[in-house]
């Protein structure tokens, strides 16, 4: 039995930028500020007629192409998202729709910045065990549009954008080594968007209240995240055999700049081994390990043989990682 490897990858950031010098009008906050607390300069903001199945179908064109493969050479889709283009039904169902297939199933998962990577599990699994050939994973967020701008200690810190890969079974070395993912729902409170759910529907006063956008308490948050990326990617590299030096690409999730270091120093992975975007676009939750991917295999920074570490930690809270050979 091989091992389950990425055939292709493809990803699409909105053209409109917004920079730390735009957000110095909309908020009392700095260029200065935004940087060094985050490391963020920019990000990508989708036009307002755009949504997240947009996103992942430019996203899916490329990922096709770069695979070789026609849509219909595709049998499972499945989209992580906390930013759907509806409550239902699922984004995944939109996207079949736009690259005209049939009678597969399309099914989204919602597990924050770490949904990537639990697609990634899932789909793996489920081409190991036969159930279904080729894959098509997406991570999306479009979070512009549930993010409340008079906000500063969060409208700062997202962006939109989406990231595709497919997967197959291969026939060599290459391809996901091992994984580990996990939860705690009793932290959830700390990153919520508390309305538009079955606990809190709609009403003329959660809208007012703007009860639908990102609630966070940052600094928690962060305390939480240094440790569980640590934790991810330690277990998940033991389980493969492996060290953080064993590591020649990492992509951990990109959130804050700080949390990245700390994590790299745990790991002992060296600077230079690990990818680092989120200057360009921030915090894009699912998104931002694929849309990673993508720029480093089109760039040609990939090579046969190369262990890649991803990692992510998100809402739930929910953390992840996947130890993977080129
Ligand atoms: O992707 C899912 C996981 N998410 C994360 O991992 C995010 C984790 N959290 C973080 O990255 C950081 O906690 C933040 C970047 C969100 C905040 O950084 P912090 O160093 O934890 O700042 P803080 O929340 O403790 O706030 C420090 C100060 C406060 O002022 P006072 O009370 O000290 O006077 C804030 O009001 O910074 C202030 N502040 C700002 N100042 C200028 C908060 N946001 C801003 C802002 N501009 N945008």
């Amino acid at each position: 039995m091989g091992r389950i490897k990425i055939i292709g990858t493809g990803s699409y950031v909105p053209e409109k930028i917004l920079t730390n010098y735009d957000l110095e009008k909309m908020v009392d906050t700095s260029d200065e500020w935004i940087v060094t607390r985050t490391g963020i300069k920019e990000r990508r903001i989708a036009s307002p007629d755009e949504a997240t199945s947009d996103m992942i179908i430019e996203a899916s064109k490329k990922a096709l192409e770069n695979a070789g493969i026609k849509a219909q050479d595709i049998d499972l889709i499945i989209v992580a998202t906390v930013t759907p283009d509806n409550l239902f039904p699922s984004t995944a169902c939109w996207v079949q729709k736009a690259l005209g297939l049939k009678d597969i199933p399309a099914l989204d998962i919602s597990a924050a910045c770490p949904g990537f990577l639990y697609a990634l599990i899932l789909a793996e699994s489920l081409i190991l065990s036969k159930k279904n050939k080729r894959v098509l994973v997406a991570g999306a967020e479009m979070l512009s549009k549930i993010t409340n701008w008079e906000d500063r200690s969060t409208c700062v810190l997202f962006g939109d954008g989406a990231g595709v890969a497919i997967l197959e079974e291969g026939d060599d070395e290459s391809g996901i080594l091992s994984s580990y993912w996990a939860a705690d729902g009793s932290l959830g409170d700390l990153l919520i968007q508390p309305a538009g759910g079955s606990r809190m529907p709609a009403t003329y006063e959660t809208v007012e209240k703007k009860l639908h956008t990102v609630h966070m308490k940052g600094n928690e948050v962060f305390k939480h995240a240094v440790k569980k990326m640590g934790e991810a990617a330690l277990k998940a590299l033991s389980k493969a055999g492996l060290t953080g030096e064993d590591i020649d690409i990492f992509i951990p999730h990109q959130a804050n700049i700080r949390i990245i270091e700390a994590t790299c120093e745990r790991l002992k992975v060296p600077k230079e081994k690990v990818y680092i975007n989120i200057h360009k676009y921030g915090n894009v939750s699912a998104a931002t390990i694929p849309i990673a991917l993508d720029e480093l295999n089109r760039e040609g920074k990939l090579k046969k043989g190369d262990v890649i570490l991803m990692d992510s930690f998100g809402a739930g809270f929910t953390w992840s990682a996947v130890v993977m050979r080129w």
